[in-house]
């Protein structure tokens, strides 16, 4: 019997979270330690059958609404409102921590269904297909998350901007993400931005076009190969995302134990409010030894991965 299967990774956002909703860039990176894979089948009706869920797809949950609309949408495009399937999705991705896992789940199933039929998905459909879904489950979501899970390369993302990826050019550097345990709130963490926004215009942009400048600082220092200077930058994001209101204790936390041990740079990452932190060390022994008092400090689970390609 026909089988569809479709994969999308993680992604991390190095920076410019929050200020990339009001047109400053973003700089993501897949996170290759984690992935989720959707399995296609036809079956009788429609089943969706999820770590949350297994059940009729008429009847998920309003946090699946954007997987029931990806599936629905996805099956108008590829001209196959009638058929049912059962779909059947898995994923190492920890949801609601800022890893993108609502954006993934959904490239996922389109790849999935695409598969499926045998018919080659373009970049630009699944991107439109994902950033329905997105809009969905985040309001008013960038993009960047969409972008970044449904490629394989380090983004320089500006909304409604051609997709720009760069070489990650740094020869000896770590990310240590860690996660609080604690469900991020992306959508509030957005919108509670956007009231800011509003009642102190002045203000409020002073933050983000801060944030924007170092996005840029830190791109330019990957090119350069200065991790030092990128860890510098990092730093300074997470006072300027504390003064956006979108970090909390856990998180603050966490950046202070990543710093003491050693960390060159530290902040947090996605929509915050919870979710995970990233810490950059200049040695895989460094990066160790970090996440090791990450955990003692509470995290829930630490990973760690090389940025960029060893020279
Ligand atoms: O929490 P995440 O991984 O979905 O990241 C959201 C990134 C934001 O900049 C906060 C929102 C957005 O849509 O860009």
């Amino acid at each position: 019997e026909k089988i569809g299967h479709g994969q999308a990774s993680g992604k991390i956002i190095l920076m410019g979270e929050h200020s990339v909703v009001y047109g400053e860039p973003a700089i993501a990176i897949p996170f290759q330690e984690t992935f989720i894979s959707t399995k296609v089948e036809p079956d009788s009706t429609m089943i969706l059958d999820c770590h949350y869920y297994s059940g009729a797809l008429s009847e998920v949950p309003p946090q699946l609404k954007s997987v029931k609309e990806v599936i629905n949408q996805a099956l108008i495009e590829l001209h196959q409102k009638n058929m049912t399937f059962k779909i059947t999705i898995t994923s190492t991705i920890p949801a609601e921590r800022g890893m993108g896992s609502s954006a993934a789940v959904a490239v996922s199933i389109v790849r999935a269904l695409f598969d499926y039929f045998e018919v080659p998905c373009s970049p630009e459909t699944l991107l439109h297909l994902v950033n329905r879904a997105e809009k969905i489950a985040h309001g008013n979501p960038s993009g960047i998350d969409a972008a970044a899970t449904s490629g394989n390369e380090p983004l320089f993302f500006i909304k409604n901007h051609p997709l720009e990826s760069f070489p990650m050019n740094v020869s000896n550097a770590f990310l240590i993400v860690a996660d609080t345990g604690i469900k991020g709130q992306t959508r509030a963490a957005v919108s509670d931005v956007a009231h800011l926004f509003e009642q102190n215009k002045k203000e409020i942009s002073q933050h983000i076009t801060e944030l924007g400048r170092l996005t840029k600082l830190a791109k330019q220092a990957i090119s350069k190969d200065d991790v030092h200077t990128l860890g510098n930058v990092m730093n300074q994001a997470h006072d300027q995302l504390k003064s956006l209101t979108v970090s909390n204790d856990q998180l603050d936390q966490l950046v202070i134990t990543a710093r003491e041990h050693g960390a060159i740079g530290a902040k947090l990452t996605g929509g915050g409010r919870g979710g995970c932190m990233i810490a950059l060390a200049e040695s895989k022994e460094q990066a160790v030894k970090i996440a090791a008092a990450l955990k003692s400090a509470g995290a829930f689970a630490t990973w760690i991965q090389s940025l960029g390609v060893k020279k």
